[in-house]
């Protein structure tokens, strides 16, 4: 047993940590949900409940998350285990959801890779609705850019060959080395995406509409879930990512100033992407003489119809935009997709005493085998299910289950102690309150919101 412990792969450095754990908050969440939920929910106006919930309940939880991984050295269900042995099944279910969410987010960012390719020329036509869901989905329909033959497929294996060849080399040499190659590359990318898109013609006026305070929203209890649902969403808490990478920090590492940092890192990448997404739209409103409402989207719809779109109309460089918002994409899903087959593999790893190697195989061979079910047109259907599901029940359920049995079965104080013991920066009762107090409230109330809009 000791042996295995000292055995533990580690961070090369407190720097790739942060940068891996960044890495996987910042996602398509970023740069297709914030944007457009901001605007939904009072605009600028938004930020009052969005940072009041990073602070009430996501940095608490991300320190709860990271503090649980480092201190029992393990993956979720390991963690949980060593709490109480039938803990460990909150674990399991917790990382079996991540799976599934793998399966289908590769299968977004495959889609992202094709477009890239497809910008350059936009080979999607004039009519990008009917290619994407009409020929790009086809498997048997094959593109040819720049000598390379490729369909969904080949860039859905694509995807998962590159998972595969970072997880397969481990936490410092494998996701560290990536991270240190995606996350600035990221930076610049959303820079100059961002640049452009407040440059255009009509930009101010889309910007606007993403920042013009609305303030009566405020009183709306459905803005403020809508804010603690995507705080959760986009700091990956509840996936077992955060307690994965955490059980691979060395002993003395200041947890709750990594936690600060991260949420901070993510918040600062949202706002960006909002400001270059909705510089966009507002040129495309302006330059088909339409109103803004006609052309906000978000999600798939955005990134696969919206933004060919405005890409077609883009003066000067336009191939070149394309495929560097394309790009945002992909880097920012892949720096997310490792951390999630992180969290899954690590436990099998964890449980079966199984090496990296052999972990790393199975889940990824299993997942393009799922994945590809998912990349066809008749896929779109069930991913659209899952995907309803899990955003909307899975997250919170995990989330809700974990506060419980960590703040009333399970120590608080422990981790508490735990991450005071070893960080520069401490927390106080505050954080205690958070959790109790806020996180688990919110959580039940956020599912009964859920809940009733279902019925
Ligand atoms: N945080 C990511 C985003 O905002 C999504 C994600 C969730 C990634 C869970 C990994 C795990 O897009
Ligand atoms: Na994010």
């Amino acid at each position: 047993m000791e042996k295995k412990e000292t055995q533990r792969d580690q961070w090369g450095s407190r720097f790739g940590f942060i940068l891996a754990a960044i890495g996987s908050a910042v996602g398509l969440g970023n740069i297709w949900r914030f944007p457009y939920m901001a605007y939904e929910n009072g605009g600028g106006a938004f930020l009052v409940p969005y940072f009041f919930a990073l602070l009430t309940a996501g940095i608490p939880l991300l320190v709860l998350e990271m503090g649980l991984g480092h201190k029992m050295r393990g993956s979720a269900p390991l963690s949980f285990r060593k709490i109480k042995e039938k803990y460990e099944t909150l674990g399991w279910w917790t990382v079996l959801i991540t799976f599934v969410v793998t399966v289908y987010y590769s299968v977004i960012i495959a889609w992202a890779v094709s477009f890239v390719f497809f910008a350059f020329k936009q080979s999607w036509g004039a009519k990008p609705d009917e290619f994407f869901f009409g020929e790009y989905l086809k498997m048997t329909n094959f593109w040819k850019i720049g000598g390379i033959r490729f369909n969904v497929l080949a860039s859905l294996a694509l995807v998962w060959g590159l998972n595969y060849l970072i997880l397969f080399k481990g936490i410092k040499e494998g996701i560290e080395k990536a991270s240190k190659i995606f996350m600035p590359l990221l930076a610049v990318l959303v820079v100059l995406i961002t640049v452009r898109g407040i440059t255009l013609p009509g930009a101010i006026e889309g910007i606007n509409h993403f920042l013009e305070p609305d303030f009566s929203v405020l009183k709306d209890p459905s803005v403020w879930v809508s804010a603690y649902g995507q705080v959760f969403f986009t700091l990956s808490l509840g996936f077992g990512i955060m307690i994965a990478y955490a059980s691979y920090l060395p002993k003395k590492s200041d947890v709750v100033n990594n936690a600060f940092i991260t949420a901070f890192g993510n918040s600062g990448f949202s706002f960006l992407a909002g400001i270059a997404i909705f510089g966009v739209l507002g040129y495309m409103a302006q330059s088909q003489g339409v109103a803004f409402k006609e052309v906000v989207t978000s999600g798939i719809g955005l990134a696969f119809i919206a933004f060919p779109k405005a890409i077609n109309l883009l003066p000067g460089f336009n191939g070149l935009f394309g495929a560097l918002f394309f790009l945002c994409l992909v880097v920012s899903g892949l720096s997310s997709t490792i951390s999630l087959i992180e969290s899954f593999s690590s436990s099998i790893m964890d449980k079966f005493q199984m090496t990296r190697k052999k972990a790393v195989t199975i889940v990824c061979g299993l997942g393009f085998l799922g994945s590809a079910i998912f990349a066809t047109g008749m896929g779109l259907v069930i991913l659209d299910v899952v995907d309803h599901f899990l955003n909307n029940y899975g997250l919170a359920v995990v989330g809700l289950v974990e506060c419980i049995l960590l703040g009333y079965f399970w120590g608080l104080p422990n981790i508490k102690k735990h991450v005071n013991g070893i960080s520069d920066f401490k927390v106080g009762v505050w954080w205690n309150i958070a959790i109790k107090s806020v996180t688990i409230p919110i959580l039940t109330i956020m599912l009964a919101f859920k809940f009733k809009a279902e019925v």
